[in-house]
């Protein structure tokens, strides 16, 4: 089984892929200045909750970009449910190959998906082509909590930062981290809880499936990554990443 079909297996009760709520989300949206009208591309969309969220409370239009077809169709069937199929696009695609018409957006956006870019840096680089230069980032992404992290765990994680390396990454772009809406513990417990109770049914509705063991391990180690190392060591936050004319360079670190 592909890494995207166990995705849409664990995915397959929630709205938001990613451990946040539908509050913060809006929060992130009045950040990034979201109102009637403003146009918004959102990478990794997943089931495109947050442009659902966006378009009802702020009237935006805007495209999603995502790699899987599963999610891409759910996004469709919610948009058209919601009467939001004018306001809001769905592109099945690979988010780096996606062709987008530069400086054309108000916001762009990547929440939980930079992987999808090769890192952070490498998502901010690209999204900051698509806005015009008023216009703002956000990206939801995990970090260290500690240095202190489990060695082996670091070692898997390769992409995961502290936050002060993500400051330095945004700077380096040319754009100052505005604003960091931050994921609880119970965000954490809900989204890995949801994913969890999506493998467990699944298991259950498909005892003999040829690829019913592979799901169980999947299941397992996702629940032994979590609990011996997510976690104590990583955390997860939305960024609102907003264009600011420097005004010096120096770290007051090294005066
Ligand atoms: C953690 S989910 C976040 C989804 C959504 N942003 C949300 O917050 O609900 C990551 C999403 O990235 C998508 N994805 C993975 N690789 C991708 C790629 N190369 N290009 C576009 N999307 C990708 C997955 O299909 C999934 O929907």
């Amino acid at each position: 089984m592909e890494f995207l079909e166990l995705m849409s297996i664990s995915h397959r009760y929630m709205e938001i892929l990613n451990p946040s709520t539908s509050e913060k989300i809006i929060k992130l949206g009045k950040l990034l200045k979201l109102k009637k009208g403003k146009r918004v591309i959102d990478f990794g969309c997943g089931c495109a909750e947050p442009l659902t969220l966006w378009a009802e409370e702020f009237g935006i239009t805007g495209i999603g970009i995502d790699i899987s077809g599963d999610f891409c169709d759910r996004a469709r069937k919610k948009l058209a449910a919601k009467g939001l199929s004018d306001q809001i696009e769905i592109a099945c695609s690979p988010a780096a190959d996606y062709i987008f018409e530069e400086g054309a957006f108000d916001a762009a956006t990547c929440i939980g998906a930079t992987f999808a870019f090769g890192g952070y840096q490498q998502t901010v680089r690209a999204m900051k082509r698509a806005i015009h230069q008023h216009g703002r980032l956000g990206i939801g992404e995990t970090h260290w909590l500690s240095n202190l992290v489990h060695p082996q765990y670091a070692q898997e994680q390769i992409t995961t930062h502290t936050e002060s390396e993500l400051a330095q990454f945004t700077r380096s772009e040319g754009l100052e981290l505005e604003c960091i809406i931050r994921a609880s513990n119970d965000d954490w417990d809900r989204y890995v809880s949801d994913s969890w109770q999506g493998l467990i049914r699944w298991l259950e509705e498909n005892p003999t499936h040829p690829d019913s063991e592979q799901v169980f391990k999947h299941y397992r180690r996702d629940q032994d990554d979590y609990l011996q190392f997510q976690r104590q060591y990583m955390g997860w936050a939305m960024y609102c990443l907003a264009p600011v004319e420097s005004h010096s360079t120096g770290s007051h670190l090294q005066e």
